[in-house]
């Protein structure tokens, strides 16, 4: 292998290239990355008309004891239903647990010793309240934390409002919260919320899962999906102001494509957040009034369009702005560096995308000439029939296929819009539930788009993530549960990428006759320190060890030899993957590489990733 490491023959790589796309699929968000632990918190899952299921509560006492339904005397306008608990017990009558419900949250709540929990819940009765609230295990049978609301008939006649803080005396990942009394009488319930105090940033994300992507520094956040933008039908699809403002008056909704309810905690506001606390740039997945089934006429689609450059204006305008106002009053009143908006997903053949999108591009582009703008229709291989700044390409498929679409951008046209790969992943039978063998096919296909990034500008692995208790799409980059994670091989894969957004691209060599079994580039990056790196990255692909000559002309620099590394990813067979029991049976080794040198005789594992990380 032959790397020309000279100054002038390397290009700048986009500083945008590697980034992240985060759906609301597989629990991602609601039991996901959104700390929130009471699912249904709002009691609207079951749906706007009472009596409704208010599952996953679930009642304690029986029959006899205590009476629980649901009716529509909420204080909030866009989502009216509460829950109405009926005690018909006094204290010694009541079972020793209390009566009243309780919730499992998302397959049950991580509750760990020593940390504390804000309680939220807003409250009503005609009568004095004595409720206990305490977090518990899966049984009921321990309690970890307890608090009581204790208030008379004129403090809670009318809906109130109550904030407590439970701290957790011992831990159980399958933990639930409860609510019981022992007293006569009718109260109600609404907006009951359970959070971490610690939480990423402070935001509001989940610190674990969170820090598995801040390690991926991501250059951008593609957000909130995927189909899940569009929904089966357009009144089930993510509807950017309903999701924003104070918590307790989101309506929440059922994403039809995904199967599940999300009472939007993680919203358009939330999104935009996350992507600045990653450092990374947003890129806003607008509905273009399309949807899997029902699409909106061009003729009728101002409204749409409009409702578009309302959401720009949420997070960009100044705090004196209609929406840039709302944003401010969330608690950011600078704006957010919003500078990327793709019209739709995978929607380009579908009736009405060419025209909806013209009249997006335009409005937007008129209002604010510097975004960028992303079309549905692939660019790589004819002119579009319309404007863009970047055409949206996704790929899903085998191994092999994934390992020969290295050179696919190759012979992609050099002008016109930019690729966005904002979605690929290796999808058939050779990836399990997330194999080694995947993962090279997609490390391989990353490696043609360093070379290629002349043309291409961003791209993402899909889907991000998956609980474990859900799985909608198999694989994904990060398995969890309410306690506990891993990354597949294919999000490890993409830690060799994560110098890549901004570097430069050194050309690289490679016989001809070895090309069907390894994959390689090279890429060049500066260090804080004033020191810089040269990272070769090779893919071995096949069943056979490789040894190669790797020769490095053109540096200007020695190489320090102690601070130089080699990492690989590699596993005893080659459709190993990770697992709760086994989070790290595939995850990238580094050691020393002492003989690091201009010239050196490197053994490649089979099946392999490596890299070559030169100190200069
Ligand atoms: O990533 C999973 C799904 O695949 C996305 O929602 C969609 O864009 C694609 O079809």
């Amino acid at each position: 292998l032959a790397v020309d490491a000279s100054a002038d023959s390397g290009r700048k790589i986009p500083d945008t290239l590697f980034g992240i796309f985060f759906e609301e699929i597989n629990h991602a968000g609601a039991g996901g990355i959104w700390a929130e632990l009471v699912n249904n918190r709002g009691f609207e899952a079951g749906g706007q008309n009472t009596p409704s299921d208010f599952s996953p509560w679930a009642i304690i006492g029986n029959e006899s004891t205590v009476f629980v339904g649901t009716d529509r005397s909420a204080p909030f306008k866009r989502n009216a239903v509460a829950l109405r608990v009926q005690a018909n017990c006094d204290a010694d009558e009541c079972p020793s647990t209390g009566v009243g419900v309780y919730n499992p949250g998302f397959w049950g709540m991580n509750i760990e010793d020593g940390k504390g929990y804000k309680l939220i819940l807003y409250v009503k009765s005609l009568d004095s309240i004595n409720i206990s609230t305490s977090l518990t295990t899966s049984d009921g049978l321990q309690t970890l934390a307890t608090s009581n609301i204790v208030a008379s008939a004129s403090d809670v006649s009318n809906w109130t409002k109550v904030q407590l803080e439970l701290f957790a005396i011992g831990s159980t990942p399958n933990g639930r919260l409860q609510l019981t009394t022992n007293k006569k009488g009718v109260f109600w319930l609404d907006q009951v919320s359970l959070m971490p105090m610690d939480t990423f940033m402070g935001h509001g994300f989940r610190e674990d899962l969170v820090s598995m992507l801040a390690d991926l520094k991501p250059r951008f956040v593609r957000f909130p999906g995927g189909c899940y933008v569009e929904g089966e039908r357009l009144s089930n699809a993510f509807r950017w102001t309903a999701s924003i403002g104070p918590w307790e008056e989101r309506p929440g909704h059922y994403g039809d494509v995904w199967q599940y309810w999300t009472d939007d905690g993680l919203g358009y506001f939330e999104f935009l957040q996350l992507a600045e606390d990653l450092g990374a740039s947003p890129v806003w997945v607008i509905n273009n009034g399309v949807s899997h089934r029902i699409s909106v006429s061009t003729t009728n689609i101002l409204p749409w369009v409009q409702d578009a450059l309302n959401s720009i204006e949420f997070a960009r305008g100044d705090a004196s702005s209609t929406w840039g106002s709302v944003r401010a009053s969330m608690g950011h009143p600078d704006p957010f560096d919003l500078k990327y908006i793709a019209v739709g997903n995978e929607d380009c053949g579908k009736k009405f995308y060419r025209g909806n999108y013209l009249k997006f591009y335009n409005a937007i582009k008129e209002a604010y000439p510097d975004i960028e703008i992303i079309s549905n229709c692939d660019g790589s291989r004819t002119t579009l029939d319309h404007p863009a700044d970047y055409y949206d390409y996704h790929i899903y498929t085998s191994t092999s296929d994934m390992y020969k679409m290295k050179d696919f951008f190759n012979s992609a046209s050099r002008s016109g819009p930019k690729a966005f790969v904002s979605e690929y992943a290796v999808t058939d039978s050779s990836a399990g539930t997330g194999s080694l063998l995947a993962s090279l096919g997609e490390a391989a296909f990353l490696i043609g788009l360093e070379k290629n990034s002349d043309v291409v500008e961003m791209a993402s692995y899909a889907p991000l993530f998956v609980n474990a208790n859900d799985r909608r799409w198999n694989p994904d980059a990060i398995v969890f549960n309410s306690a506990q994670m891993y990354g597949t091989p294919s999000y490890w894969m993409q830690h060799f990428f994560k110098e890549s957004s901004g570097a430069v691209l050194n050309p690289t060599y490679i016989l001809p006759n070895l090309s069907s079994q390894l994959a390689a580039s090279a890429v060049t990056w500066k260090t804080s320190d004033y020191g810089s790196f040269l990272k070769i990255k090779i893919v071995n692909i096949g069943s056979d060890s490789v040894n190669l000559k790797i020769m490095v002309s053109g540096l200007t620099h020695t190489i320090n030899s102690l601070s130089s590394s080699t990492t690989i990813l590699t596993s005893h067979h080659v459709m190993d993957e990770n697992s709760f029991l086994n989070p790290t049976k595939v995850v990238p080794q580094k050691s020393v590489l002492t003989d690091a040198n201009t010239e050196m005789d490197v053994v490649l594992s089979p099946h392999s990733f490596t890299s070559f990380d030169l100190a200069l």
